[in-house]
C-alpha cells in the first residue's frame, strides 16, 4: 500500500510550528484515542523539548475505555499530563481545564520565584490532520473567550485566545504529519479516516480490520452483521472458508467480508458480491462507532515513544 503526502505542505507546516513553538510554554497534543501512537508524530518530542506537555486522547467516545486508561498511563510515564475527551462535547472540558492547570503549575512556580506574576501561560494545540484540533478549539475556547489579537512583543498576525486569567492559547493549531515509516501506521490511519478516501483500497483495509477485530474483539462482527461462522460464503478470489493457498486467518477474513456483502445485499449488476461496497460499509460502521468502542493499538511496554 502506498500513501502519498505532499512534502511541500509538510515542510511548511513544520516550519510554522517551529516558529510558533518558541512562543509557547505548554504543548497540548491531540491524539486519536483509537490509535494513540499511529496518530502522533514523534518529532513533537524534539519540537516540544523543555515545554510542559499535555496529551489529549481525543475521540475517546469511539475508543475502548480500558485501552484508553492504559494509554493514559503510558503517556504519564513519559512525562506528559493527560486527559481523555470527546472534543465535540463540552462535558469533558472540565477535565481538560484541570489537566491544563496541573501542566502549567511548574511554570507558574518558576515565574513566581523569579518575581514574575500574572503572566499567562501560553499554550498551543498540535496534532496531525483530522485528529480534532479545530473541533477542540471551538468547543473549548468557544464564545466564552476573547481573542486578544496582536500585541507588542508577540509575533505579528498571531491570534491568542484568552481562556482564563492564567492561560492563553494560540488560535492556529500546529499541524504535524504522521510518520509513515511503518506501513501499519498508514493502514490504521486510513481505517480511522485520517487519510483521504481516494487513496484507500477499501478491501485491503477491511480485511485487515476484520482480522484485527476477530482477534481482539471476538464476536463483534457476528453480532453487528448477524452472521454465523458455519454459514459464511466464499470470499473474494474464491478464498472463502477454504484455506487453499492463503493462511487460515486470511481465508476467514475474506469469508467474513463475503458474509457482510451477503447480509447487507452488496451485489453487482450480474449478481456477483460487491466486496468493495461491503468493505466501505464495514469501515464506515467502524469510523462512526456503530461497531462499538474499539481501539486499534495497545501500548507496548518495551517500546519508547
Ligand atoms: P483537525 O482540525 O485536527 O483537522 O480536525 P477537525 O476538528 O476538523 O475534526 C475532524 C473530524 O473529527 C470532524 O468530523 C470532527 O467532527 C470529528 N471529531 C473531532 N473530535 C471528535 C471526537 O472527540 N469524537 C468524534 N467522534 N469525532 C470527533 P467530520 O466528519 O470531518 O466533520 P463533521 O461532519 O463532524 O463536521
Amino acid at each position: 500500500m502506498n500513501y502519498q503526502w505532499y512534502p511541500g505542505h509538510m515542510t511548511k507546516a513544520r516550519r510554522m510550528m517551529q516558529e510558533d513553538i518558541k512562543l509557547i510554554d505548554l504543548v497540548i497534543e491531540l491524539v486519536d484515542a483509537r490509535v494513540p501512537l499511529s496518530s502522533r508524530n514523534p518529532d513533537i518530542d524534539e519540537l516540544g523539548k523543555g515545554k510542559a506537555r499535555l496529551v489529549l486522547l481525543n475521540k475517546a467516545d469511539l475508543a475502548d475505555s480500558r485501552a484508553t486508561a492504559r494509554w493514559e498511563d503510558y503517556f504519564r510515564k513519559r512525562g506528559c499530563f493527560t486527559a481523555v475527551l470527546d472534543a465535540r462535547s463540552r462535558a469533558g472540558m472540565k477535565a481538560v481545564s484541570s489537566a491544563i492547570a496541573s501542566a502549567c503549575q511548574e511554570k507558574k512556580e518558576r515565574d513566581r520565584r523569579r518575581g514574575i506574576i500574572n503572566r499567562p501561560v501560553r499554550a498551543m494545540i498540535a496534532g496531525i490532520p483530522n485528529v480534532g484540533k479545530s473541533t477542540f478549539i471551538n468547543t473549548f475556547a468557544g464564545k466564552a473567550c476573547t481573542k486578544t489579537g496582536n500585541r507588542p512583543g508577540v509575533t505579528k498576525g498571531k491570534q491568542w485566545i484568552r481562556l482564563n486569567r492564567e492561560v492563553e492559547m494560540l488560535d492556529t493549531p500546529g499541524i504535524l504529519w504522521p510518520k509513515f515509516e511503518d506501513q501499519m501506521v498508514g493502514l490504521k490511519l486510513a481505517v480511522t479516516g485520517a487519510i483521504r478516501d481516494e487513496i484507500l483500497q477499501p478491501e485491503e483495509l477491511a480485511l485487515w480490520l476484520i482480522r484485527y477485530l476477530t482477534a481482539e474483539y471476538p464476536g463483534i462482527l457476528a453480532g453487528r452483521y448477524q452472521m454465523k461462522a458455519d454459514t459464511l460464503p466464499e470470499g473474494p478470489d474464491g478464498h472463502g472458508g477454504e484455506t487453499g493457498g492463503i493462511s487460515g486467518e486470511a481465508a476467514e477474513a475474506a469469508a467474513v467480508l463475503a458474509g457482510i456483502a451477503k447480509v447487507r445485499g452488496c451485489v453487482r449488476k450480474g449478481g456477483e458480491p460487491d466486496y468493495e461496497k461491503a468493505a466501505q460499509l464495514l469501515i464506515e460502521d467502524f469510523r462512526s462507532g456503530r461497531l462499538g468502542e474499539i481501539t486499534l493499538e495497545l501500548p507496548d511496554p518495551e517500546k519508547q515513544i
